[in-house]
């Protein structure tokens, strides 16, 4: 880290006085609370109003005197399910303008503080200039793994809104229907990244990054 951290602190030092700038603080933030905000609506929908409800459902109606289908406690289930997906709906809209103003503010951040510069750097260090190689090695995975996840929201984003548009795309019932299970099927893929993401800040505060996580608080 050592070649690419002092030049960047020096750097950033004129620039900002701050390791982390206060966009990238703010979007990093409500990112992580609009985030598992939708992530809890799915948690809702596939549990608490999971087809598989429908008896429970069924059983609470009939116990208070009606007489209800499967069907019937099934088109209850489904309306309920229909609610949270609209609440995830919003989250999604907030979510793109967040991922909207994290690309705006990548060419407005110091260049020391982008994101693209930084694994550039590393990738020099590494390959080419072959200088403290483990440092380079280290800040080229982290890095990496941050544009993985970029990535990962754009697809999130734009199959998300493919999705909540779908009755203006003019977009087949079968495509749609690809579209929703590749939007699922990444979701694993944003848990995968959280899951490394979370470790590798805990091992990172217990070793050489003592204090990230305040930096990320307060700037550093
Ligand atoms: C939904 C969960 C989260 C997501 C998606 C997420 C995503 C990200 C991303 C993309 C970056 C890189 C920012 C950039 O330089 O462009 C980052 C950095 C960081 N995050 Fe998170 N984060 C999450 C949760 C957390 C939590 C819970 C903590 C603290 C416990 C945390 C602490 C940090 C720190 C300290 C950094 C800076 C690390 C570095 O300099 O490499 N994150 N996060
Ligand atoms: C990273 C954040 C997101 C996660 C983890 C996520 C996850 C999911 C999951 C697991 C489903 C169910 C897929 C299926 O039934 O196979 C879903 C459905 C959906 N998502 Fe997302 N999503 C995210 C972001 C978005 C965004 C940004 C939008 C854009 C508005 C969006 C809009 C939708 C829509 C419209 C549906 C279909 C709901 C329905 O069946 O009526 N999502 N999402």
């Amino acid at each position: 880290m050592a070649i690419i951290e002092p030049v960047n602190q020096e750097i950033g030092a004129i620039n900002t006085g701050k390791k982390y700038p206060a966009t990238l603080r703010f979007w990093h933030w409500v990112n992580f609370m609009v985030l598992f905000g939708s992530l809890f609506t799915v948690l809702i929908n596939a549990t608490l109003f999971d087809h598989a409800q429908r008896t429970v459902v069924k059983a609470a109606l009939v116990n208070a005197g009606a007489s209800v289908s499967d069907k019937q406690a099934g088109v209850v289930i489904h309306g309920l399910e229909d609610q949270v997906w609209g609440i995830h709906i919003y989250f999604g809209y907030v979510l793109a303008a967040l991922f909207l103003f994290r690309l705006i503010a990548e060419f407005f951040l110091p260049a020391t503080r982008r994101i693209s510069p930084k694994i550039k750097k590393a990738y020099l260090a590494y390959f080419i200039l072959k200088k403290e190689r483990e440092a380079a090695k280290h800040e080229l995975v982290v890095k990496g793994l941050y544009l993985i996840f970029y990535l990962l929201l754009l697809v999130m984003v734009v199959t998300g809104l493919l999705l909540a548009f779908e009755d203006y795309t003019g977009l087949s019932r079968n495509i749609n229907h690809s579209i929703k299970e590749f939007h699922g099927f990444c979701m694993y893929l944003i848990l995968g990244f959280i899951v490394l993401h979370l470790a590798g800040i805990f091992l990172a505060e217990r070793k050489d990054g003592k204090g990230i996580v305040s930096d990320m608080i307060n700037g550093g």
